[in-house]
């Protein structure tokens, strides 16, 4: 295999295609997944993502298509944590909250570290005080794409003080690649979730799924509802996403401990790739991470990164037909 490289606009987009023709695309611009193009049962190729075909459009994009979320990704209450007996100010930018590390790093440009065989490594370096976190943090992400339609994205990160780091990817999916996802079969591998305030915010509460809208542990329809919560994961793998009409099934791997579901949002009605009208169900996000908050939750997993210490995680999305 290998990976080509085009222009997009001022940035690259790189393409990794395997042995069958299916492909990824990965922006330079915030590490972004462009698109994922995998085979359907019809003998064709599906693009399962939401995304746009300009960089313009990605800079405007207040909804993370598809994007490299950090250095917090969701939310942290009140704009702010103490960590070594120092409280942090960070950007607010959801009303007086921090989400996905404010300005974040979604629409910054990330530099081209590797590119070998089917293996792209893009990474970034994050000075101190930005957005108000504190250390240097030098982060490095790796897309391989296999012959077997497996995109697998490891997260790699060091940083030259203690800091809270949060890293995932905000793809949309609609594995029928077009209309909205209502028809789509879903299972998360989680016995509990985290119910929120008013602002989203966990209010602290581990929640039993158990006789609740939000029981995924077995495959079942997705309904036009509106989902925007953390499940806690308690197997593997975390969550399976089926379009009967495409046959193609997504199956989600992770070393992290939770997965935010976020369907129904309120992403309005925008155009997107080849003249595409998104709308209210146009597509879900699965996006692998720590519970939302946890630098203000000692009680949840901890998203602490000592100085000098090596984050690493590792998402897998594996695409077949069934
Ligand atoms: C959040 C949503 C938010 C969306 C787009 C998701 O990760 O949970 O509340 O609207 O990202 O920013």
């Amino acid at each position: 295999m290998m990976i080509r490289k085009n222009a997009f606009g001022e940035y690259d987009i790189y393409t990794i295609e395997n042995a069958s023709g299916a492909h990824v695309r990965i922006l330079s611009l915030g590490a972004t997944v462009q698109s994922i193009t995998v085979p359907n049962k019809m003998g064709g190729l599906t693009d399962v993502v939401l995304g746009y075909d300009t960089p313009e459009e990605y800079l405007r994009n207040d909804g993370y298509f598809g994007a490299f979320v950090g250095r917090y990704a969701n939310r942290i209450a009140n704009a702010s944590f103490t960590l070594g007996g120092r409280k942090y100010k960070l950007t607010a930018n959801e009303g007086k909250n921090t989400l996905h590390g404010g300005v974040g790093l979604s629409k910054r440009s990330f530099e081209l570290i590797s590119a070998e065989d089917n293996r792209l490594t893009l990474g970034i370096t994050d000075p101190d005080g930005s957005d108000g976190f504190p250390g240097r943090v030098s982060i490095r992400v790796t897309y391989t794409f296999s012959d077997d339609n497996e995109l697998v994205i490891c997260y790699e990160a060091v940083s030259d003080a203690d800091t809270y780091l949060n890293l995932t990817n905000h793809s949309y999916f609609n594995l029928s690649g077009r209309d909205d996802i209502l028809g789509h079969e879903l299972m998360i591998n989680a016995d509990s979730y985290l119910p929120v305030d008013g602002e989203l915010i966990p209010t602290g509460e581990v929640r039993a799924v158990e006789g609740t809208d939000f029981d995924f542990r077995t495959m079942r329809e997705v309904k036009n509802g509106f989902y925007d919560h953390c499940f806690v994961l308690c197997g593997t793998p975390c969550a399976r996403l089926y379009s009967p009409e495409s046959g193609i099934m997504l199956t989600v791997e992770t070393d992290m401990p939770a997965v935010q579901f976020y369907a129904g949002g309120a992403t309005g009605v925008r155009l997107g790739k080849s003249g595409a009208v998104y709308g209210k169900n146009s597509a879900l996000c699965l996006e692998t991470q720590y519970y939302p908050d946890s630098p203000n939750r000692p009680d949840f997993p901890s998203s602490l990164l000592r100085k000098g210490e090596r984050y690493i995680s590792k998402t897998r999305y594996r695409f077949s037909v069934e």
